[in-house]
């Protein structure tokens, strides 16, 4: 058994659902309520943006409201204590990692608390809302949308996970369903550099099949009892 020195985490609005965030893909999901077309994408902020912002005044909202939870605080646990290499790749817009304390946090889908001025192309953070068009902070334009990445567009510093994955001796999945590319491609790359793989979720996810490992459950029982068993290693 390679010694573990370097960890790649990704987790996805599983690991939220016990903080009271709804997921995407479940019956109760989120888009079960809109479709991504017409609140996730660039053309639905150019047709509706109203509708768009309200969508996301309300995840801001949510996410403002919850609390991490025991599967938070495990990873900000390994974070503090690994002396190796960390990195937690987060598909969430929430802050519940860092909330848990988790530092080594990169949101490849941004952040719900975060704006973009599409007139400076600065970046605030932000909690209220912009459905009425709030001036940046930094131009005075009423030009924010929230800054998240929508189908279509790029998600942010690919080059840096792409880096740490290729030197990672662990990668670990946790509440993803493996849905939305280039995410659910990251175990491929773990795998074909001999990383170990193994997957934390509710139920197998459409990747499972390249996992080492997949354990079922819930990550707020799953996390905690990994997090323990790779510091004791
Ligand atoms: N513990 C562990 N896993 C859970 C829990 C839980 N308590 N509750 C749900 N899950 C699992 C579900 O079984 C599912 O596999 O979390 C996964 C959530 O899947 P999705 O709802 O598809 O969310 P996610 O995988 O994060 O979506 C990826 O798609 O819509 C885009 O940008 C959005 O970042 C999102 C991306």
């Amino acid at each position: 058994m390679t010694a573990i020195r370097n960890i790649v985490i990704l987790t996805g609005a599983g690991i939220s659902a016990e903080s009271g965030l709804r997921t995407f893909r479940a019956e109760d999901g989120l888009w079960e309520d809109h479709r991504v077309e017409d609140v996730a994408t660039p053309e639905a902020f150019r047709r509706d943006p109203e509708l768009v912002q309200r969508f996301y005044d309300e995840r801001r909202a949510g996410v403002l409201a919850a609390r991490p939870n025991p599967a938070h605080e495990a990873l900000a646990r390994l974070d503090r204590e690994w002396d190796g290499e960390l990195l937690i790749v987060t598909q969430n817009i929430d802050d519940l990692h860092e909330r848990a304390g988790a530092a080594r946090v990169l949101h490849m889908h941004g952040e719900a608390l975060s704006v973009w001025c599409l007139a400076c192309d600065a970046r605030h953070h932000w909690e209220g809302a912009l459905l009425d068009g709030p001036p940046c902070p930094s131009c005075g334009q009423a030009a924010l949308r929230p800054d998240i990445v929508w189908f279509g567009e790029m998600p942010y510093r690919m080059e840096e996970i792409f880096r740490a994955i290729s030197r990672a001796d662990m990668f670990v999945s946790i509440g993803t369903s493996g849905a939305v590319y280039p995410a659910a491609g990251f175990v491929q790359q773990a795998s074909s550099h001999r990383a170990r793989t193994l997957e934390l979720n509710l139920e197998p996810s459409q990747g499972s099949h390249w996992f080492e490992e997949t354990r079922l459950g819930a990550a707020s029982v799953l996390v905690p009892e990994w997090v323990e068993e790779v510091l004791g290693d």
